[in-house]
């Protein structure tokens, strides 16, 4: 059956869109022949939506988001037609780096909540046929975990080799880079065992040594802690760091900051992650995601590759850093992302992101968040991502097209990495000036303002102080009133989830970049089983025409963020438009 032959465009936005007013997502009735769609998987075809606990919903009143927060949010969340939901870290922390610096692997971090919280939440998730998937940070702890303090306490303790220390009387050890320390230096003496300990992120946040079995069996342990209580998969952050050279070799000059090839993602990362996959992955029917790709596209087609039996899908970071606080070009953009889609033409699977926890808001740095094309921007890399090949994942906010807060002040920023740069460019008589200017583009802050409920005070994330200011774009730029509104960033969201779930052709489907050189337009073809769908989208705030070389008379809409789209590739500003081929 086709989804567009036999219905209008509006017909077929006015019933998504009273599906979605209702809060009833339903699952569409999939098009597209599934007998002989090869190597199908559950989370091939899940949209998943990454929740960063911190800024979602405070229940308290302390300011801090929590999980009866999230719970509160539950019906929410299952109204918009998501998946799976990746949560960032929610273990016990001493939140050096909210939540990335963990001091106990089995308890939840005080401020959000209790494990009953814990398994309330996940109860919540599932009835509501929501997969969760947890951050696994493994790479390092924080210096406050019970491994590190023994550790540290003595050379002979039994948890000594659970980290990598240098004696101080071999010397200083060979440089290597921090990317969080103030002097970017990964090695911090410690005077009680007259040591130097390893820590590639902040000084709370020291390497563990996973050469050690005994370690790494402890991994596992958590693993299988967290498996057993019923959550569907992980997320390994930072896992490429964890295979070094234990022998820290000195570095050409020049080569400080090239972790990749010399100092972290090492081979035997490979033995370790078949491990890993072994002993505990494959024994549940669960989802495991990289953060990142390795340092070639062989070693992100290694890591993925479903034969070799070491995790399920890349998360490379080269197309979302393409954009640039001076710009960035529409044919880069194409280039990057068809690369990596070439990657795993055969074989593996790719994640498909352009925000994270990590990154400045997706339509602050790929979009346009001026009032005139706010809204159509945003709905344009909705459509993107939702269109592509591989996993999409979407990040909290965007889907109401939150923008970036743009903080005049030092003071009202929280990240550590950031606060840290700004005080050792003041050491060094650094450009303060240029730096403040930015991190109004880039700074991950900017995509952790508290998430906007609604317009009563503080967005309605909490009724305390926010542990990060609110938007003041609230009062507009709100759930509640996106909810209202058919013609939201919100509903497109949701229209375009139901889409993909419709289309298995958008999972699936060969995808094949046309018209390349195009500066402003970014057009493919998603082609499976005989079904033919076309994405033209134009990445401008000006008219632009998709020549796509395609016959076009005989297209059909199935979604665009415009009325009455002309369907023969001329694009008005960010336009998008999917039309069925065949
Ligand atoms: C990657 C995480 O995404 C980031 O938020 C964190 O700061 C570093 N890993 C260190 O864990």
């Amino acid at each position: 059956m086709s989804f567009s032959s036999k219905i209008t465009f509006f017909f077929c936005c006015a019933i998504l869109t009273f599906l979605s007013c209702k809060n009833e997502v339903k699952a569409p009735e999939q098009n597209t022949a599934t007998s002989d769609i090869p190597d199908r998987e559950w989370w091939k075809e899940a949209v998943v939506y990454q929740l960063y606990p911190r800024s979602f919903k405070d229940s308290d009143g302390d300011g801090v988001g929590d999980l009866k927060g999230i719970i509160s949010k539950l019906d929410y969340l299952k109204s918009l037609g998501i998946d799976v939901i990746w949560l960032n870290p929610i273990y016990a922390s001493p939140n050096d780096d909210n939540g990335y610096d963990i001091s106990d692997y089995r308890d939840i971090m005080k401020e959000f909540g209790t494990m009953a919280d814990f398994d309330a939440l996940l109860k919540g998730m599932h009835e509501r046929g929501i997969k969760l998937v947890m951050d696994l940070v493994v790479n390092h702890s924080s210096d406050e975990h019970e491994w590190f303090k023994q550790s540290r306490s003595s050379r002979n303790s039994p948890y000594r080799d659970y980290y990598h220390w240098w004696p101080a009387e071999k010397g200083k050890p060979n440089y290597r880079y921090s990317l969080f320390d103030i002097n970017h230096d990964a090695w911090k003496y410690d005077t009680l065992t007259d040591a130097y300990y390893l820590h590639y992120f902040s000084r709370k946040q020291p390497d563990l040594n996973w050469e050690n079995p005994q370690l790494r069996k402890e991994i596992r342990n958590i693993m299988k802690f967290w498996l057993d209580k019923g959550i569907d998969g992980f997320r390994l952050d930072a896992f490429t760091f964890a295979a070094k050279d234990i022998n820290f070799p000195p570095l050409s000059e020049g080569y400080e900051k090239d972790f990749m090839p010399y100092y972290s993602m090492q081979p035997h990362l490979h033995e370790y992650l078949q491990e890993l996959n072994r002993e505990v992955l494959s024994k549940y029917d669960v989802m495991s995601v990289a953060e990142g790709a390795g340092n070639t596209p062989q070693d992100a087609h290694d890591l993925v590759d479903a034969d070799r039996h070491e995790l399920d899908m890349a998360y490379p970071f080269e197309c979302v850093d393409i954009a640039k606080s001076s710009g960035y070009s529409v044919v880069h953009l194409k280039e990057a992302f068809s690369k990596w889609d070439s990657i795993f033409s055969q074989k593996g699977w790719v994640s498909i992101f352009l925000a994270n926890h990590d990154q400045a808001r997706m339509v602050s740095r790929f979009g346009n968040d001026s009032p005139a094309f706010r809204e159509l921007s945003s709905k344009m890399l909705t459509t993107f991502i939702l269109s592509m090949r591989g996993t999409p994942y979407y990040y909290n906010g965007d889907e109401l097209g939150m923008t970036n807060i743009r903080f005049d002040n030092i003071e009202d920023y929280n990240d550590m990495p950031t606060l840290n740069e700004y005080q050792r460019l003041k050491k060094t008589g650094g450009d303060l000036t240029k730096f403040m200017e930015e991190l109004k583009f880039s700074c991950r802050d900017n995509g952790r303002t508290p998430y906007q409920w609604n317009a009563s005070n503080n967005a309605g994330f909490t009724t305390g102080k926010p542990w990060l200011k609110v938007n003041p774009n609230y009062t507009t730029i709100n759930a509640a009133v996106e909810d209202a509104d058919p013609n939201s960033v919100l509903n497109y969201f949701r229209k375009m989830i139901q889409l993909r779930k419709k289309e298995l052709t958008l999972v699936y489907g060969k995808y094949t970049l046309l018209d390349a050189e195009n500066p402003s337009t970014y057009s493919y073809t998603r082609e499976l089983n005989g079904r033919k769908l076309l994405v033209m989208l134009n990445w401008k705030a000006t008219a632009a025409k998709a020549n796509t070389g395609i016959d076009l008379s005989k297209a059909k809409l199935l979604l665009g963020n415009y009325p009455a789209p002309l369907l023969d590739g001329n694009l008005r500003p960010y336009e998008a438009v999917i039309l069925e081929l065949n």
